[in-house]
């Protein structure tokens, strides 16, 4: 079974996206063809990038890298709880980003942006586009964008609206193709070798 990370990129205290990684990990858990694993990146903790050699040697001098590369080498495929701050993604994501390499490459990647003003983060999804190309992720084609986040936490955690579970579901869908189509892959290519 695909082995999905549910990433929540947001580091604040207070923040809304906890609430709503938890109610994606429930849906993405309902979905049944994933195995799901929710990563908090706060409680994750990563210093600012502070390895002497460039992530791409995988020689990694400090155990938090080793222990951040080892979770994020483990799952097949991700989705990103994304806050918008100042109309792009946020600094420690992007930090946690850059601590690796190899270990995002090749993988498929769904993002679930969100805001307090109407964009629901779009912006920032979209900036961070070039840099999952660049690492040579592989970005679902549909994303979710939930503006008015506040408004959205209640005493009970996150409260949907009532198209977003049909949204997630196509970024989902996405992610499962593109999980499936990277491991035929290797299979392919083996018979392609032996034929
Ligand atoms: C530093 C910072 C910058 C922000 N910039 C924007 C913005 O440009 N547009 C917007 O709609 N909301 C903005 N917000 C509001 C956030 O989108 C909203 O608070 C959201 O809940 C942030 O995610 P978090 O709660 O997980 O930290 C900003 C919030 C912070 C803390």
């Amino acid at each position: 079974m695909t082995r999905l990370h549910v990433i929540s990129a947001a580091t604040r205290p207070t923040s809304s996206g906890r609430p709503l990684a938890r109610w994606v990990t429930g849906r993405a858990r309902e979905h049944g063809g994933f195995e799901v694993t929710p990563v908090d990146l706060a409680e994750i903790a990563l210093p600012f990038l502070d390895e002497p050699e460039y992530a791409s040697t995988g020689n990694y001098a400090h155990q938090h890298t080793r222990d951040w590369s080892a979770l994020v080498d483990s799952a097949d495929a991700f989705l990103f709880v994304l806050p918008m701050y100042n109309g792009g993604f946020t600094a420690p994501f992007k930090n946690a980003i850059d601590f690796l390499y190899n270990e995002w490459k090749g993988k498929p990647v769904g993002i679930v942006s969100y805001s307090a003003g109407p964009t629901g983060g779009a912006p920032a999804a979209e900036m961070l586009l070039p840099v999952l190309t660049r690492l040579g992720m592989l970005p679902a084609e549909h994303s979710v964008a939930i503006p008015g986040i506040p408004k959205l936490i209640g005493a009970e955690g996150f409260e949907a609206p009532e198209t977003l579970a049909a949204e997630l579901a196509a970024v989902l869908a996405d992610v499962a193709e593109l999980a499936a189509q990277r491991e035929a892959e290797p299979a392919a290519q083996a018979v392609a070798v032996t034929a």
